[in-house]
Formats: C-alpha cells, structure tokens, sequence
C-alpha cells in the first residue's frame, strides 16, 4: 500500500515537473521573440529599409517586406554624380538605392516561402549577417549598401537567433524583390 502511495507520488511530481519545465521553454520562445521584435523595431530600425513607405508613413500591410514588385527605382550616373559627392540616391518608397556600387533592392524579410525568407534557416540568416555574404554563403556577392552588416555582424548569437525567431513570426507577404544591379543596370 505504502509502496503504490510512494509510486503514485513520484509520478505526480513527474508530470508536474514536466508540465513545469513545458511552460517554461514556451514562456521563454516568447521572450525570445518579443525580444526579437524589440531589437528589430527598436534598435536596429529594420523597418527603415525594409518596409516601403506610403508617402512620410510606413506602409505597414507591406511590413518588412522589402521593395515592391514592379516599383521604380532610381539610377545612378557615376561621371556626373560623382563629382558632386552624391553617393547614394532612393526611390521615393525609401527600399531601392543606386550608387557606384550599383541598385540594391531592400529583400523581403516575411516568411513567406517563395519570395521571403521562408526557406531560409536560421544558419543561413546568422551566416549573411556575419560573413557580409549573400545568404552567408562563400563566394556569393557581398550584400551590398547600405544595408548596414558590418554593425549587425557585431551582435552576439542570443540576439541574432531572437531576431530570426520574431521574423519568422510576422505575417508573410508575397513580394518579389528585383534582383541587385551592377553599375551598367545588369544582374549582378
Ligand atoms: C539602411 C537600410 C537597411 C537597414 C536599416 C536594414 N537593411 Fe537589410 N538590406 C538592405 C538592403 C538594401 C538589402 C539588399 C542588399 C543586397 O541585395 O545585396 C538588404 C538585405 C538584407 C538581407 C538579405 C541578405 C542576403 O543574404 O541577401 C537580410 C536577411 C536583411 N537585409 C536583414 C535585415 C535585418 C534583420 C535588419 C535589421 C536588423 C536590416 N536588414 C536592416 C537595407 C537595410
């Protein structure tokens, strides 16, 4: 009898523990992605590149998700620019830049699977972020201006992983980033 009573009790601490221990690892995804989002929207100012603007406002049906399909952009004539120390110009959506290093296009960060980051892992996004590289891939373009990786690179893993955790929680939208562009206005 004492035994059952002994049995029946360490199995009730059993699944309390884990109940327990359950509640805690979503408590703390949640955490991670709130603190995802702070950084995001906060401090790193994704949304200043990545989410088109409706005018002086942030389009935010569109939030993160990176230069529209088919929106114009603006080009850049090195000989003449140049000398009038202008670097980079941007569309009037704020997410295309020419310059002498050619047109970059905002990419769209939703995680919607044919056009965002949806297929991306976490390994991918940390890599770009660190090594500069499309998709942190070697050999792959370097990611180019002003999409600021050099600061980005310099967070620790914790805060990258809850960046990619609160992306991979917002809405996806469909949204077909252009390609970048040389200088002659070419795939890169
Ligand atoms: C000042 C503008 C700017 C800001 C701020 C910015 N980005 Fe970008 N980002 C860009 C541009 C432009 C590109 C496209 C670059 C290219 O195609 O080479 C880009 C590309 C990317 C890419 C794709 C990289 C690849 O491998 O092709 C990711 C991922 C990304 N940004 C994430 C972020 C995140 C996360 C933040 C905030 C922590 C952020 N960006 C803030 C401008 C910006």
């Amino acid at each position: 009898m004492h035994r059952n009573l002994l049995i029946f009790c360490v199995a009730v601490l059993f699944v309390g523990a884990v109940i327990a221990l359950s509640i805690r690892s979503v408590e703390s995804q949640s955490d991670m992605v709130q603190r995802g989002k702070y950084l995001v929207d906060a401090v790193a100012a994704c949304g200043y590149c990545h989410t088109p603007r409706t005018g002086a406002e942030y389009n935010m049906d569109m939030y993160l998700a990176g230069h529209l399909a088919g929106q114009r952009y603006p080009s850049y004539n090195l000989r003449s620019m140049m000398p009038l120390d202008i670097f980079i110009l941007t569309s009037t959506k704020m997410t295309a830049f020419s310059g002498p290093f050619g047109t970059s296009f905002a990419s769209n960060l939703t995680p919607d699977k044919e056009t965002g980051l949806g297929e991306w892992t976490e390994e991918m996004f940390i890599g770009a972020i660190r090594t500069g590289l499309h998709q942190g891939v070697e050999g792959n373009r370097p990611i180019l201006p002003p999409m600021p990786v050099k600061h980005y690179a310099q967070m620790n893993d914790e805060d990258l992983k809850a960046i990619w955790a609160y992306l991979k929680t917002i809405k996806p939208v469909k949204n077909e980033v252009n390609p970048p562009l040389n200088q002659r206005g070419r795939p890169y």
